[in-house]
């Protein structure tokens, strides 16, 4: 039954509309999903981590329907779904977790064990599990008494989803890389990456209460939205290393933690900005991250990378020091960020109005038409958070225009 649009990757910078069957409560495998339920898209966000697929930087199929950052109106529950009804609006955490292995249990949800052949299962994403992504009208969830983040209030919620869409993947995704490189009040940081996942980080380091928030990037333009609302922006293409730049900040050389919100496709510093060297990112932030310092590494690395420029590094080899950071006795954490252990708080956090996400990653809300333009443009790094409103749904915000002429309210 082809009463739904998705949208799919269809090779190395093509992603299309296309008619997809309706979604019904079966999963991957013919796997039966009565503890899932169909959702009528709200709102769906452009990641980061498409972009390496629709760059041909992974071995992502061509047809893919591609969507992790789900938020949506349930339409239908399965039987087995005992506390979300018809009716609720629902942020889905990107892991998709079945609430029952060991490893949900213990609260790592980014890395379930049933719902694919390896830990960690995401919708719309290679290698994670074959879950139908939700760049799309409609879209089946399993486990949704486990998954489902329900907002409590349907009117409250449509008026800030431009923030609590961020729910389903960059904020947490971003808080979770500030909690893992130890962030506490009073503390000095730095991210890499000025994208969305490097400017969530750092409002989520503001909430932590962070004394000093450096956000790196080569993108001006990028650098000039974590000026806007008081991070320190810090260019890594400049000449100067990264440890000069952080002294002319901090009279000092070095900062307390770091995030690394590049992945992968990370550029190198200095002269090597203009090329890929994921390698001296990494060991760039363990030069800069005092001893005894926690590095959060949210950023993606993949197993298999087929775009590679050498053979390492089509294997996910990369030339790390980590004889700098062992002596450092520095701690590296990496993987998917667990989304459900932090989702409730952020969202609170967003209704008590203690932070506004939407506003420092620059939400910009586009059609299901308009996507496909969404992704080459967010390819070229404008500075946007592009969220797409399939049903068009949701009344036209416009945050950056409402930030400049509306009064504070504080
Ligand atoms: N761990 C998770 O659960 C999770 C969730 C979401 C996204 N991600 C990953 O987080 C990363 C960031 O996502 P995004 O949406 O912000 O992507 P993005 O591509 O928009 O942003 C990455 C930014 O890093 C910049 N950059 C490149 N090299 C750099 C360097 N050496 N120093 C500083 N900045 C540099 C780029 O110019 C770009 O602005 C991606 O790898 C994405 O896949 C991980
Ligand atoms: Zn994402
Ligand atoms: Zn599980």
């Amino acid at each position: 039954m082809a009463n739904n649009r998705g949208l799919a990757y269809m090779g190395p910078g093509v992603v299309e509309i296309q008619n997809i069957d309706f979604p019904k409560l079966i999963g991957p495998g013919g796997r039966k999903c009565d503890h899932g339920v169909i959702l009528k898209l709200v709102t769906t966000n452009i990641c980061g981590s498409d972009q390496h697929m629709v760059r041909g930087r992974t071995t992502a199929p061509k047809g893919i329907i591609l969507g992790h950052e789900i938020t949506g109106e349930v339409i239908e529950a399965g039987r087995d779904v005992e506390y979300i009804k018809v009716g609720d609006i629902v942020s889905v955490p990107f892991n998709v977790a079945c609430g029952r292995c060991r490893n949900c249990k213990e609260g790592n949800t980014g890395i379930c064990l049933n719902v694919n052949t390896v830990p960690g299962g995401a919708y719309g994403y290679v290698g994670m599990g074959g879950w139908i992504g939700g760049q799309a009208e409609y879209v089946m969830v399993p486990y949704a008494d486990f998954n489902l983040l329900k907002f409590p209030d349907k009117e409250q919620a449509m008026e800030k989803i431009m923030d609590l869409t961020l729910l389903s993947d960059i904020l947490p995704t971003g808080y979770d890389g500030a909690v893992n490189a130890g962030v506490k009040p009073g503390m000095t940081v730095y991210i890499a990456g000025a994208g969305p996942v490097g400017l969530a980080c750092a409002v989520s380091c503001q909430l932590l209460g962070a004394a000093c928030v450096i956000v790196g990037d080569l993108n001006p333009e990028r650098l000039a939205q974590a000026k806007s609302f008081g991070c320190e922006p810090l260019d890594v293409s400049m000449d100067a290393t990264l440890a000069e730049q952080i002294d002319n900040i901090l009279g000092i050389p070095e900062v307390d933690c770091a995030v690394d919100c590049v992945g992968f496709e990370g550029h190198g510093h200095g002269h090597d900005a203009k090329k890929e060297a994921p390698a001296e990112m990494l060991n760039d932030l363990m030069n800069v991250t005092r001893a005894g310092g926690h590095l959060g590494i949210p950023g993606l690395y993949v197993p298999e990378d087929p775009g590679a420029k050498d053979e390492n590094a089509k294997l996910g080899i990369l030339g790390l020091r980590i004889g700098v950071g062992w002596s450092k006795s520095q701690h590296l954490h990496m993987g998917q960020a667990p989304v459900m252990r932090y989702h409730r708080q952020l969202m609170q956090a967003i209704l008590h109005e203690k932070i506004q996400p939407a506003k420092a990653v620059n939400v910009t809300l586009i059609s299901l038409e308009e996507a496909p333009q969404g992704y080459k443009d967010f390819d070229k790094g404008v500075s946007k958070k592009f969220v797409i409103d399939p049903h068009g749904s949701v009344k036209k915000p416009k945050v950056k225009e409402e930030a400049t002429l509306e009064p504070h309210h504080n």
